[in-house]
């Protein structure tokens, strides 16, 4: 079923018109209580969605719709690996999409999940035994290279799922690194993220892993080669560069035949989506710079979210409420944008692995079964770190034109202490919130400069300048301190999230067919900057700009 042909679809059209013009405030002021309403501890997150423009009423709405769209028959396919409506999850691909699996507790064998009579359970406690004897090697210095050092700097290659949440996550962890070990990532076809790389890097203590779920992306396989290619001009041989060499792949085949050694080719499977795959071998160098316990502990917290997701009732379900709120802007508000805004340097790259996530499973434009949607899905994900956008692009936030819910994501504790520093970092948050939410009338705004001292028509010229209309909404995520335990629930939170809004508007959030035809076109285009002319039939635009390119060089 899509949105607007469930029941309520209707109800929360009239019911949002009611709503447009209740200011937030208001609901503040008529329940003192708000914030103890509209607040829940979800596993290792406290999350504070009061500040929303929502009422009893229109969770309850919300809560109908997502009963309508059977969202509870839905996460039990997602976490069972069964069919639904008597197909594969996902559907396009026809397959399960068992991230969850990556993170149910290992030695319970009651929960192990069977596909086409394979145990799959298995399958990652066998990737965790080869990760961890892999690693204790590396770790206790024992992993030697062609050169005679221990190899204690991983280069990982890969773009997309296979480069963004291991990013994301070693950056956010970094307080947790074990000393001696260094972790660069190169994604790019770019030369610059390859070249600036190597400069950084001694090759003879370097390992490159390759990390590719499919091992043809193009990107990927560029960069290993070029990676070969290097090595061999160092004068290492063959065998050398195969010391040097690691990949994570479905793709075994295609790895043999770069020379890698099947012992350090760790499994990738089809059933982990590229986005979702941080927890699968893909998290190698998460493993490889905090060691094998942290990831478990970053595995353990996004089961307790789990756990949360699949049990919790709607009105106390941490991803239920995110994602129907979301929605509800979206589809309701015609909010197009949502803002992932973390108080947390270690979080900085939290929002690009989130705009993967959401935009990658969400930007659809036809449901499961291939009809084409009369709404939008799946908002522009952006943001930064907060308190950076506050001197920047708050500005818009604040008195643009734009309807931008927020999530706020801070931390009570940081890992690097200085004197007043978190407290500021935490007041700057909730300032930030407070005045989204509150605004500045033109009145209050008015009086404020004459309380000043400056004159009346100075004071309304002014005024209508220093006005904030207030009433944008936003969540507040808080954690302890960014434990791997508390990132692993973060990042499950926003994964069920996606999950709970592509639900509802009933699409596949798990193919990316999009990203196809650019793959298409650009083989194309790169055999024509090379030798061969363009297609007849290609547009004047393409040409004339490979015309450019080819006039240039
Ligand atoms: O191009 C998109 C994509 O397919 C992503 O979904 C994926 O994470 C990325 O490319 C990398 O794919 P692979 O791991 O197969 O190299």
């Amino acid at each position: 079923m899509t949105l607007t042909a469930l029941p309520c679809h209707a109800k929360l059209l009239k019911h949002a018109q009611s709503m447009r013009k209740v200011h937030m405030r208001e609901l503040f002021k008529n329940d003192q209580q708000r914030f103890e309403h509209h607040s829940l501890q979800a596993p290792h997150i406290f999350i504070d969605y009061s500040k929303n423009r929502i009422t009893e009423k229109t969770l309850d709405l919300l809560f109908q719709l997502a009963d309508q769209a059977k969202l509870s028959e839905q996460k039990q396919a997602l976490f069972g690996g069964r069919s639904y409506l008597g197909e594969a999850i996902n559907n396009t691909e026809n397959r399960p999409a068992l991230h969850t699996a990556l993170r149910q507790p290992l030695h319970d064998r009651s929960n192990d999940i069977h596909l086409d009579n394979l145990n799959i359970t298995d399958e990652i406690r066998a990737c965790h035994q080869q990760m961890e004897q892999f690693l204790s090697k590396v770790h206790s210095h024992a992993y030697i290279g062609a050169r005679g050092k221990p190899l204690t700097t991983l280069v990982s290659i890969g773009i997309g799922g296979s480069f963004l949440g291991p990013k994301m996550v070693t950056d956010a962890l970094q307080a947790y690194a074990i000393e001696g070990f260094q972790c660069y990532y190169v994604a790019n076809i770019d030369s610059t993220d390859l070249q600036q790389t190597l400069a950084k890097i001694d090759p003879a203590s370097t390992l490159f892993l390759i990390q590719s779920k499919s091992f043809t992306t193009l990107e990927t396989l560029e960069n290993a080669t070029a990676v070969t290619d290097y090595l061999r001009g160092l004068g290492y041989s063959e065998n050398d560069i195969a010391q040097h060499l690691a990949a994570v792949t479905s793709n075994k085949a295609e790895a043999l035949k770069l020379g890698i050694d099947p012992e350090r080719i760790f499994p990738m499977w089809d059933w982990v989506g590229g986005r979702y795959s941080l927890w699968s071998a893909i998290g190698l160098p998460i493993a490889f710079k905090i060691g094998m316990t942290h990831f478990k502990a970053l595995l353990a917290g996004a089961y307790d979210m789990d756990q949360h997701f699949y049990h919790a009732p709607l009105a106390e379900n941490a991803p239920v409420l995110l994602g129907l709120i979301g929605l509800w802007y979206h589809n309701y508000f015609a909010a197009m944008t949502h803002a992932i805004l973390p108080y947390d340097q270690r979080l900085i790259t939290f929002p690009d692995h989130l705009q993967q996530l959401d935009m990658e499973s969400n930007g659809k434009h036809v449901s499961r079964s291939g009809e084409v949607l009369t709404y939008t899905t799946g908002p522009i994900i952006w943001g930064g770190i907060g308190c950076n956008g506050q001197h920047a692009y708050h500005q818009l936030l604040h008195q643009g034109s734009h309807l931008i819910p927020c999530d706020f994501i801070v931390c009570t504790h940081n890992a690097y202490p200085i004197g007043n520093h978190q407290a500021h970092l935490f007041s700057n948050c909730l300032s930030q919130s407070r005045a989204l939410m509150e605004g500045k009338t033109k009145h209050e705004a008015y009086e404020e400069l004459r309380a000043q001292g400056l004159s009346e028509a100075e004071a309304q010229r002014l005024s209508p300048h220093k006005e904030n209309n207030g009433n944008q909404p936003s969540n507040t995520l808080v954690m302890d301190n960014l434990t791997p335990q508390a990132l692993g629930a973060l990042t499950a939170l926003y994964e069920h999230k996606t999950f709970v809004q592509s639900a509802v508007w009933g699409i596949n959030p798990f193919d990316q067919w999009g990203v196809e035809l650019g793959k298409v076109l650009g083989k194309e285009i790169f055999q024509a900057t090379q030798a061969t002319d363009l297609a007849e039939s290609v547009d004047s635009s393409t040409r004339g700009l490979l015309d450019l390119y080819r006039n240039a060089i």
